[in-house]
């Protein structure tokens, strides 16, 4: 199983937004949610996707997407944009939930899993060790808080793709893409 964590600092809470940009950056979020869980014409089933929102009206909520049991989705910002429209404002979409939870709680649920923050200074992907159960926690465009990235590195390690400093979607694309050549 493959989980990336976008913690996003002002990502909007509830389903009442015009756009996604004006939404606290969920643009951001739906294109981690692209590069996380789709290939060409694929979905990943072996993938989740966490997104921590910590925006107004009532933060912080952990929004999932779940590989397994993602159904009735395309790759467009409409479809996604009315999908967390739904699920922020309490519907329903198949493999996709929101919750009332702190990115610390998320975080303290993954035991047993291979942690890696993600950051420009961390061990080079290359040289990293990856199980069967690794999770990947990026930053949103302003980058993760300290407090949090501390949090993670009880257990975790910290993971570099190079020194350039990238989107948070093109990381979680070069990750994925990194881990598909290996065969992880
Ligand atoms: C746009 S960057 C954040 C930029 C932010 N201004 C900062 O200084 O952290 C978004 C996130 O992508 C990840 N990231 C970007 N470039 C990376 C790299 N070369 N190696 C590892 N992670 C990277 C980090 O998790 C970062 O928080």
């Amino acid at each position: 199983m493959r989980e990336f964590i976008l913690y996003s600092r002002k990502g909007r809470t509830s389903g009442d937004f015009e756009t996604l940009i004006d939404a606290g950056r969920l643009d951001t979020v739906y294109q981690c949610i692209l590069t996380s869980m789709f290939m060409s014409h694929r979905i990943r089933r072996d993938t989740r996707f966490h997104a921590i929102l910590n925006g107004p009206p009532e933060p912080p909520g952990h929004l999932t997407v779940d590989g397994p049991t993602l159904y009735d989705v395309r790759v467009d910002e409409r479809t996604w944009e009315d999908i967390l429209r739904k699920v922020l404002s309490g519907g329903e979409h198949a493999g996709v939930s929101f919750e009332k939870r702190a990115y610390q709680s998320v975080v303290s649920d993954l035991s047993g899993a291979s942690v890696f923050v993600l950051e420009e200074r961390g061990t080079p992907i290359e040289d990293a060790d990856f199980s069967d159960h690794n999770v990947f926690i990026v930053g949103d465009h302003v980058g993760l808080p300290r407090a949090e990235e501390k949090y993670a590195l009880r257990t975790g390690k910290k993971l570099s793709i190079g020194k350039a400093r990238y989107l948070s979607a093109s990381t979680i694309d070069i990750i994925n893409h990194y881990l598909d050549k290996r065969g992880v």
